[in-house]
């Protein structure tokens, strides 16, 4: 017998549920005569602003491009320092170098995997600029100690939302504590597209109308550029599609609190090491991450099993190749580089099934 596969993430079920409503929203943006920029963005950002209880949102072209325009709207700029994590995915410290500025890395909590507050004044200098914690796996950072050491070294702080849509941090909306914020519509993220998308929220007029100029090659008339800027717009389907998708983005979370506690229930007997929700925090599990020192004989057991898992990341990225050339002294992030060999992702969307959700929970105690 053909045993059926079980994905990490995916959409297929998704789409077959909206179909109809989706292709009915294509075929009206179709046939409105404005395919960039236009109606479907500004309304898109209006929802979205309100959704995150900000006053301000600017839609782009992916969550790199809302980071990067950020940190460009607040003067980022070569040889400046922003401080970040190595436990995130590429595009956080790419958006960095982009600008010109160097990451500098703060090693993270051993229980919830985010940034170590108490490790950041220390690595505060002069050509500090910035902090740019990454809400990963669908938590916030404790912001209520980061933005303390940003007032106090006059430093921006801009929160990495591009997991954490929908989350919520002491009853806020996740995105609300920056100076700026950026999200991704990734198709796999909490609120996710079909392509690329991203969105800059903040509830500063002055950064607001600068990252509006910056998505346009730092245009605020047609033909001229005031400064160098970049192209990233969003498009009217993904702005009319997101926009409707708003509206099921609690629903979904909800769905993915009810996995997750369901794996938690079912897995806290085993020797998996199961994530922890800080009690500020309304987790919203863009993944499942568990821990294990054997990660990979057990993703190897699973796959045998037709399980697919998937790993957040399994490559600290002050360690890659691309990066590496940025830092003159070794960087020893002892957690960052501990954990990347023992985190995995369990399979986790709002349409995972009961049944494979038991099937993967068998397969694991078995194991
Ligand atoms: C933590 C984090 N930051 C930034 C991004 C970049 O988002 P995008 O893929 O939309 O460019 C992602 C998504 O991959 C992410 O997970």
């Amino acid at each position: 017998m053909k045993l059926s596969k079980i994905v990490v993430w995916d959409y297929l079920k998704e789409y077959k549920t909206n179909k109809k409503n989706i292709l009915k929203i294509v075929n009206k943006v179709f046939k409105s005569g404005q395919l960039i920029l236009s109606n479907e963005v500004e309304n898109f950002e209006k929802n979205f602003a309100k959704y995150v209880k900000s006053k301000y949102a600017v839609g782009v072209n992916s969550g790199t491009d809302a980071l990067q325009i950020a940190l460009m709207s607040i003067g980022v700029k070569r040889n400046d320092e922003v401080i970040t994590v190595s436990n995130t995915a590429v595009p956080t410290i790419s958006a960095i170098v982009s600008c010109g500025a160097k990451p500098v890395y703060v090693d993270i909590n051993e229980k919830d995997y985010l940034i170590n507050f108490s490790l950041i004044e220390r690595k505060i200098t002069k050509k500090t600029k910035a902090i740019v914690p990454v809400n990963l796996y669908g938590q916030s950072a404790n912001y209520k100690e980061i933005n303390k050491i940003a007032k106090k070294y006059n430093l921006k702080v801009i929160e990495d939302c591009a997991q954490s849509s929908g989350a919520l941090h002491h009853g806020k909306p996740s995105g609300s504590f920056g100076d700026l914020s950026a999200f991704s519509f990734y198709p796999t993220k909490n609120l996710g597209g079909y392509g690329d998308g991203g969105m800059i929220v903040t509830n500063n007029k002055n950064f607001y109308l600068k990252c509006k100029k910056l998505r346009k090659y730092g245009m605020n008339k047609l033909y001229y550029s005031n400064f160098h800027g970049v192209n990233s717009r969003l498009d009217e389907i993904h702005a009319a599609i997101l926009n409707y998708k708003l509206h099921k983005l609690d629903s979904n979370i909800e769905k993915r609190r009810k996995i997750a506690n369901i794996y938690n229930d079912n897995l806290k007997g085993t020797d998996l090491i199961l994530p922890s929700e800080n009690k500020e925090n309304y987790h919203s599990f863009y993944v499942y991450v568990v821990r294990h020192k054997r990660r990979n004989e057990i993703m190897n057991y699973l796959r045998k099993n037709n399980i697919y898992c998937n790993i957040s990341y399994p490559f600290p990225v002050h360690s890659m190749r691309a990066y590496k050339y940025l830092n003159k002294k070794k960087i020893i992030l002892k957690n960052t580089e501990r954990l990347s060999k023992q985190i995995f992702s369990l399979p986790m969307y709002p349409e995972l099934s009961n049944k494979n959700l038991e099937k993967v929970i068998k397969i694991l105690k078995k194991y």
